[in-house]
Order: C-alpha cells, then structure tokens, then sequence
C-alpha cells in the first residue's frame, strides 16, 4: 500500500484522475472499477475536462460499478447508475453498452448478484478499481462484518450510512432504500489494482483505522492491506489523523513511479 497526501480536496482528486488516465492511456480497452458518492464528483469533472480538451479516449474501455441501491429504477435521480450518467458517461464517448451496474430492480437479487460477477469475470476482471470509503469503514457497500472473502451481493446498510447517505436525497430522504447490491470485499481484492480516495475531515477517523489499525471485518477498508497494488490518495484533512505521514510523504517524494506527479504539483505551487 501506498499514502499519497495532497494538499486540498482538488489536488486529491486530480492525482486520482491522473493515475486513471494513465492507466487508459497505457490500455484503451481497460476495465475500470467505478465508484459513486459526493468524494468522486470531482474525479469525474476532471475525467470529462481531459476527455474535452485534452482527448482522452473512453471508447474502448468498459465500467463496472460497484454498487447499486435496491429498489431504484435506473432512471431514478437518486440510482448510481443515474450517478453515473450524469456525472461521467454523457460527458465523455464511453459507449453506454459497456457501462456495467448492478440491477437493484431485478426480481431474483441473487441470480443478479451471480451474472454481475459472472461478467466482471467474462471481460478478464478488473484493472482499476476506485473506491471512496464510508464513515463505518465500508469499501463499495461491505459494512462492518462483512467477510473479507465476500463476493457480489445484497446487503443491509447500516443505519449510520443510511443517515448520511439519505441526507443526498433532499426532501425525499424517506426514498432512501434501506439494502443495496454491492461487489464483495473479495471481488474488490481480485482487481489488479485499487486507488482508494478519501478527502475531507469527516475521513480522518476511518482512514486512520483502515491504514493504521488491524485488518478487520469491522473496517472492511482496511481489507486492502492485503492487496499487492493498493494506492490511497488523501487530502490533508482526510489524512489528519495518521501517525505515520513523515514516511508516506518520504515515499512519495523518493520512489521513481511517482516523479512526473511530484514534479506537477512543484510547478503548480511553484506558479502560485
Ligand atoms: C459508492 C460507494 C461508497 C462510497 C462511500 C463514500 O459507490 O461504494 O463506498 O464511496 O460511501 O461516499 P462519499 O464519497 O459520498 O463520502
């Protein structure tokens, strides 16, 4: 695992964007895990501006996302399929055939469950994942307890993150579903590689469990411990409640794969 701490939540995310395209750029057909919720909303402005101006290619590549709510019809504002037209898809010239959710609306959850890994599996699996991670430790939606080898299911949420995610639900926060179908932890360890982002204060408590703490299945973030290529990008606040950030920047500032990226960010500061 490495630690990437940026200055502010903009920095965070444009390294994460970055790191994207590279990985677009080196393999036009990559299969991307995709993540929803207010952390990505910028990585994805950013994957829109460099499709805009500076051409990044989606066409080849496919998508899978790792979550979606029970009950919601992909055409409901509240949907992460929803999400993700908005916030992505329409923005850039991905085709819309190879943009991959889970159907929360399927009558039989299981045998929806079962096709999603079933294709994830199909396409070689996955060579990016991107995840955000939740104020109880959840990667996708695997809240606490969840097995640590689980797979593609359908899962309560807790109250905590029905509380906080039904805040985005505005005036219909009772539409908030109570269930969602989410990859398993072990389906997310199986990508060749995870960049997990987390910006803002309110992350600073759960990182430093994640990183820091045991692996447990009651932090299921902290699972990525055992993953050969995992990345963490942080803003400082998301970062301030680490003990070990002297040595996480010493790496980032000494290890040759992350050159072109520390030389960025001393332009840009040196330019302000
Ligand atoms: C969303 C997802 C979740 C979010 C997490 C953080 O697809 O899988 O794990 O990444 O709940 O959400 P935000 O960014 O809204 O704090």
């Amino acid at each position: 695992m490495e630690v990437v701490i940026r200055r502010d939540e903009d920095a965070a995310a444009r390294l994460t964007a970055q790191l994207i395209e590279r990985q677009l750029r080196s393999k036009f057909t990559s299969v991307l895990g995709l993540a929803t919720g207010r952390t990505m909303e910028s990585v994805y402005a950013e994957l829109a501006r460099m499709h805009r101006e500076e051409g990044l290619d989606f066409s080849l590549c496919r998508t899978f996302n790792l979550d979606e709510y029970v009950g919601l019809a992909p055409t409901d504002q509240h949907s992460y399929r929803y999400y993700m037209n908005d916030k992505l898809f329409r923005h850039v010239n991905i085709d819309a055939r190879n943009t991959h959710l889970p159907n929360g609306q399927g009558a039989d959850l299981k045998a929806e469950c079962a096709r999603y890994e079933s294709t994830i599996a199909g396409v070689g699996g996955i060579d990016l994942q991107l995840l955000g991670i939740g104020e109880t430790g959840h990667i996708g939606f695997n809240e606490p307890l969840s097995a640590l080898r689980s797979r593609t299911r359908d899962k309560s949420l807790t109250p905590e993150t029905i509380a906080i995610n039904s805040t985005l639900f505005g005036s219909e926060s009772h539409r908030m579903p109570k269930r969602a179908i989410t990859m398993g932890v072990g389906t997310i360890l199986d990508s060749r590689e995870v960049i997990l982002l987390a910006t803002g204060v309110n992350k600073a408590a759960i990182i430093a469990k994640a990183l820091e703490g045991p692996v447990t299945s009651m932090v299921t973030a902290s699972a990525l411990q055992l993953h050969p290529s995992c990345k963490v990008i942080l803003d400082e606040a998301a970062a301030s409640g680490l003990k070990e950030t002297d040595y996480y920047r010493w790496i980032f500032e000494n290890e040759p794969d992350w050159a072109p990226y520390r030389d960025e960010q001393g332009k840009r500061e040196a330019g302000k």
